[in-house]
């Protein structure tokens, strides 16, 4: 061969071979459902059989990354596959994951004889930055020691081919005991039964449902604050009140209050509890939802939190559902809130972010806030159509896949860059689910056109 010719074909070759590659491996993708699916194959890295949740992601992260899942299998019902691995996913999470509880004996009841064995030193504990209220939560340690993060694995496979993970297996005789989700933290507690109504609602299984119930009524059973004699506090210690708990606890009483039979009960709960929050102060002049109160009862000026903006609206569309119609401020009421939020939280090109993110200080638990606000704000745009609302969480939904992907794998920043190279925090599954309810939402405000 000609010199001139062999360089040609090398020149030929190099401008080929990357081109074809590149388009076998990470070929464009456009569909909204195609790319929650490519995505949740690099969720699977991180999913581990034997606990049922997710490695690298915390306790009240995994109840929102089941969230995540249900919220999509609703959204595509035909897709039995999907369907399949969500029933098996929850069927798997409800039977193995108490034993990652990081402090399962801590909201026992005081009559229980073995709630005297808790410990004084609580093995998992949740801080708060005294400036801006952000969480950090300490797990245990070694719960973070088993990490399975090899790329091209999707250990959810092994759900399917497994007939010990058979959904009717799994649930056959179970049981499930509330107390089991409990830690001490009533946020966590709420992120919880939320989890288990979502997995009722995607399968229909009662016991999902009077999980959510047992749990609403232990954390209930808390009710009761220093500030106007309502509310609950943020945990077992009775001394921070803030904005999630509560909205939270509002959110679970309207969801329930449409699903369970003891209507009457849950629309008290709910409408008790969004009364108290109303009258709180946290939620400001601005429309937006600040951190907690402090001691005097006050609105503490705490951060602006995404997830804090985004959770009240979830529960504002369940008590529209739930009343009938009838309440007409609602959803006015939620709109506002979720125009308050992204015009607080968006930078110029309309991508929303936590403040923790400029100095790459979210953590396990800043990480997750912003698909928490997706979630909700693409549940309220079912309601209401607003069409400003469904531009803009497409918008942000495109910006997650164009600028702050690599691969199956999604980086913190949603306006880029992209994970791995330590300018971002992620990937883990923190990060990777809180990416994909922002890509589910993406999907959910899609579909109403
Ligand atoms: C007390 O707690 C233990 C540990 O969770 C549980 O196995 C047991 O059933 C409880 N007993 C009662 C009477 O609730
Ligand atoms: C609760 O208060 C005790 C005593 O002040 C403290 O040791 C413990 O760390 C606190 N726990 C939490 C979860 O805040
Ligand atoms: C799954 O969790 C179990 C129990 O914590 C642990 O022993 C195992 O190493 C974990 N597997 C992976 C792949 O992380
Ligand atoms: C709440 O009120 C009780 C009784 O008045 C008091 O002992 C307690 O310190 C108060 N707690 C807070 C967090 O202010
Ligand atoms: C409302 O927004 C303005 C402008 O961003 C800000 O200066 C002010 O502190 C906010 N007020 C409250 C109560 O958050
Ligand atoms: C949920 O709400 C709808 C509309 O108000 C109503 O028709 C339905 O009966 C409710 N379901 C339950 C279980 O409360
Ligand atoms: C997930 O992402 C960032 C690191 O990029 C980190 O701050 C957070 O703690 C991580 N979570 C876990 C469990 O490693």
């Amino acid at each position: 061969m000609a010199p001139s010719l062999l360089k040609h074909c090398i020149l030929l070759g190099f401008l080929l071979v990357p081109n074809v590659s590149s388009q076998s491996y990470d070929r464009p993708i456009t569909d909204p459902t195609e790319r929650v699916n490519h995505a949740l194959y690099g969720l699977g890295q991180w999913y581990n059989t034997s606990t049922g949740i997710w490695e690298t992601a915390g306790w009240w992260n995994s109840a929102n990354i089941l969230t995540m899942i249900g919220d999509f299998a609703q959204i595509d019902p035909d897709d039995a596959h999907l369907q399949k691995v969500a029933r098996r996913i929850f069927a798997n999470a409800v039977r193995k994951s108490p034993r990652k509880n990081p402090d399962p004996t801590r909201e026992l009841p005081s009559t229980n004889s073995s709630a005297q064995s808790r410990s004084a030193t609580p093995p998992y504990r949740k801080s708060v930055d005294p400036r801006t209220f952000q969480p950090h939560s300490h797990l245990p340690a070694h719960w973070f020691d088993h990490e399975s993060t090899r790329q091209d694995t999707d250990n959810t496979a092994a759900l399917l081919s497994d007939s010990q993970f058979d959904e009717s297996t799994l649930l056959k005789d179970f049981t499930p005991n509330p107390y089991d989700w409990l830690d001490g933290y009533y946020d966590d507690d709420l992120w919880w039964a939320l989890a288990w109504i979502t997995a009722y609602d995607a399968t229909q299984h009662p016991t999902y449902l009077h999980l959510a119930e047992g749990i609403f009524s232990a954390v209930s059973s808390t009710w009761g604050t220093n500030c106007s004699d309502g509310g609950v506090y943020w945990n077992y210690n009775r001394t921070y009140v803030n904005a999630i708990t509560n909205t939270l606890f509002f959110s679970t009483a309207a969801h329930l209050a449409n699903r369970s039979g003891n209507t009457a009960n849950y629309l008290d709960w709910a409408q008790r509890s969004l009364t108290w929050f109303l009258g709180s102060g946290m939620l400001n002049k601005n429309d937006t939802i600040n951190d907690g109160l402090d001691v005097n009862c006050a609105n503490n000026n705490g951060e602006v939190w995404s997830y804090n903006q985004g959770v009240i609206l979830g529960g504002l569309g369940e008590l529209h559902v739930a009343l009938g119609a009838t309440d007409s401020t609602l959803l006015p009421l939620a709109t506002r809130i979720a125009k308050a939020a992204i015009n607080r939280l968006a930078d110029e090109h309309g991508i929303i972010h936590d403040v923790c993110e400029e100095r790459n200080s979210c953590g396990g638990d800043g990480t997750q806030f912003k698909g928490i606000f997706m979630r909700n704000a693409a549940k309220l745009y079912k309601h209401t159509g607003d069409e400003e609302l469904s531009s803009q969480l497409e918008v942000i939904s495109q910006s997650i896949w164009d600028k702050a992907r690599k691969n199956k794998v999604f980086g913190n920043n949603w306006a880029g860059p992209r994970p791995g190279d330590g300018v971002t925090e992620g990937p883990n599954a923190s990060v990777q689910g809180s990416a994909l309810d922002g890509l589910v939402a993406g999907v959910r405000v899609g579909h109403r056109r």
